[in-house]
């Protein structure tokens, strides 16, 4: 993970030791790389600027998802991001933050009428539709507002992405997107609605992806559908590849950035030159892992060693209410120790205070570690704080943002009488 290594011995987050960020703001605590985020956002713009046709040919949409806290949003808007919601909450985090929501787009597969409306009012890009009923209730929603909501059809390839089934979205089996066989008809739908102006297409097959292959063979699928919809009199303004870029956790090689996007858009341009015949597509992406993934660690502390026959455990305080994803998906994610000892390491099943035999964040791991000791949590920038919950009333963790040798906290720990303060007694 560039950006966090050791510096005399300390495991730091750019110049910061996280032993000074767990001093200050206890723990448990997620840390974040500013310089990271900005690396990881430019290989994206970079390779846009490099491929796309045209200054205004591509658009990176950031999956808010991933990791919604204000100072990253905020940071990526300055870099000239867009964003991929899923929610009204997610929109109303965007423009919290600056961001711009003619830049935004809306995916999911259950917009209520208020998210719709709340989208509306604020001219987003693109709303992303999932299936015909939702076509109907955009066109009401749009109607009552008085204006064309703009929308892209979210396809369904058929294409095996090749990751862990919870995260593969583009199979057949799958509750996303329109079915590929009815695609051209869906459009028809679409067309036909007065208060809709079809502007795009759309496909997100699944994430931690290594390998680029699924990913071309979805665009060449959608490449063709284009054509079609153009040949029936419904010409598209954009093409949205999705997310889906996978990141290294342990030993996994997953295509660089610049690579794919440079074999994407090589199939793009030629399309353009030959079958399409010059016409002008935007690009848009929605990454999210691949950007904010290797830019955060979840600093913890060791509560208790329980040295057993068959097992160690190094019970730490955070839990799998922090980080879901190892309970959720066996995840496996690297485990640091923020100070290194000379002493004899032993094999320990880190595990959180939680009431569940699911709530572990890493399983036999060699470490040499006391009661004390504080231990980063690996690649958990993406996917952690946002899936985190309050089960067992814990407070969710503080985060705090590292931008050289300077630090900031970017979300304070909550306390228990905040989480029950929406609660009331009977009368
Ligand atoms: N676009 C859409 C429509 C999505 O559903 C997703 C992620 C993305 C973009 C961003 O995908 P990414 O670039 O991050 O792979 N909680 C799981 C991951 C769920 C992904 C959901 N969709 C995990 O922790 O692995």
């Amino acid at each position: 993970m560039p950006h966090f290594s050791y510096r005399d011995g300390e495991f730091c987050a750019e110049a910061v030791s996280l032993k000074t960020i767990a001093q200050r703001f206890g723990t448990p605590t997620y840390v974040y790389s500013k310089a990271a985020l900005i690396d990881n956002f430019s290989a994206y713009a970079q390779a846009c600027r490099q491929h796309a046709r045209g200054a205004d040919a591509a658009l990176v949409c950031y999956s808010v998802k991933s990791n919604s806290n204000l100072a990253v949003l905020s940071l990526l808007a300055s870099q000239g991001s867009g964003f991929d919601i899923v929610s009204g909450g997610e929109l109303l985090r965007v423009i919290a933050a600056g961001g711009d929501p003619r830049k935004v787009i809306f995916s999911g597969v259950g917009k209520s009428r208020e998210e719709m409306r709340l989208a509306l009012e604020h001219d987003i890009l693109c709303f992303n539709v999932e299936s015909i009923p939702e076509l109907h209730r955009l066109n009401e929603v749009a109607a009552g507002v008085g204006k064309k909501a703009p929308v892209s059809l979210r396809v369904n390839p058929n294409v095996d992405a090749k990751t862990h089934p919870y995260i593969s979205t583009g199979l057949k089996e799958n509750k996303f997107g329109v079915a590929y066989e009815d695609t051209l008809s869906t459009y028809q739908v679409a067309a036909s609605l007065e208060n809709l102006h079809v502007v795009g297409i759309d496909c997100h097959i699944g994430s931690q992806l290594l390998d680029d292959a699924p990913l071309l063979e979805a665009l060449d699928k959608v490449i063709e559908l284009v054509d079609q919809l153009e040949a029936l009199g419904i010409p598209l303004h954009h093409l949205d590849i999705g997310g889906g870029l996978g990141i290294t956790y342990d030993e996994e090689q997953p295509v660089a950035v610049g690579d794919y996007l440079g074999r994407l858009f090589a199939r793009i341009n030629a399309w353009r030159d030959g079958k399409h015949q010059g016409k002008p597509i935007k690009v848009l992406f929605e990454p999210g892992r691949s950007i904010v993934g290797n830019a955060g660690v979840l600093v913890t502390e060791v509560q208790y060693l329980k040295h057993g026959a068959s097992k160690n455990f190094a019970i730490v305080d955070a839990a799998m209410n922090d980080l879901m994803r190892p309970a959720m998906y066996e995840a496996w994610h690297g485990v640091k120790q923020v100070t290194q000892r000379a002493e004899e390491a032993r094999i320990y099943d880190v595990v959180g205070p939680v009431c569940e035999s699911g709530d572990w964040l890493a399983r036999s791991r060699s470490l040499a570690i006391e009661s004390g000791d504080l231990l980063a949590i690996m690649s958990a920038g993406a996917y952690g704080m946002t899936m985190a919950s309050n089960y067992n009333t814990r407070g969710r963790a503080a985060e705090v943002m590292v931008d050289g040798d300077q630090l900031h906290l970017v979300r304070k720990r909550e306390n228990p009488a905040d989480l029950f303060a929406l609660e009331s007694l009977l009368p």
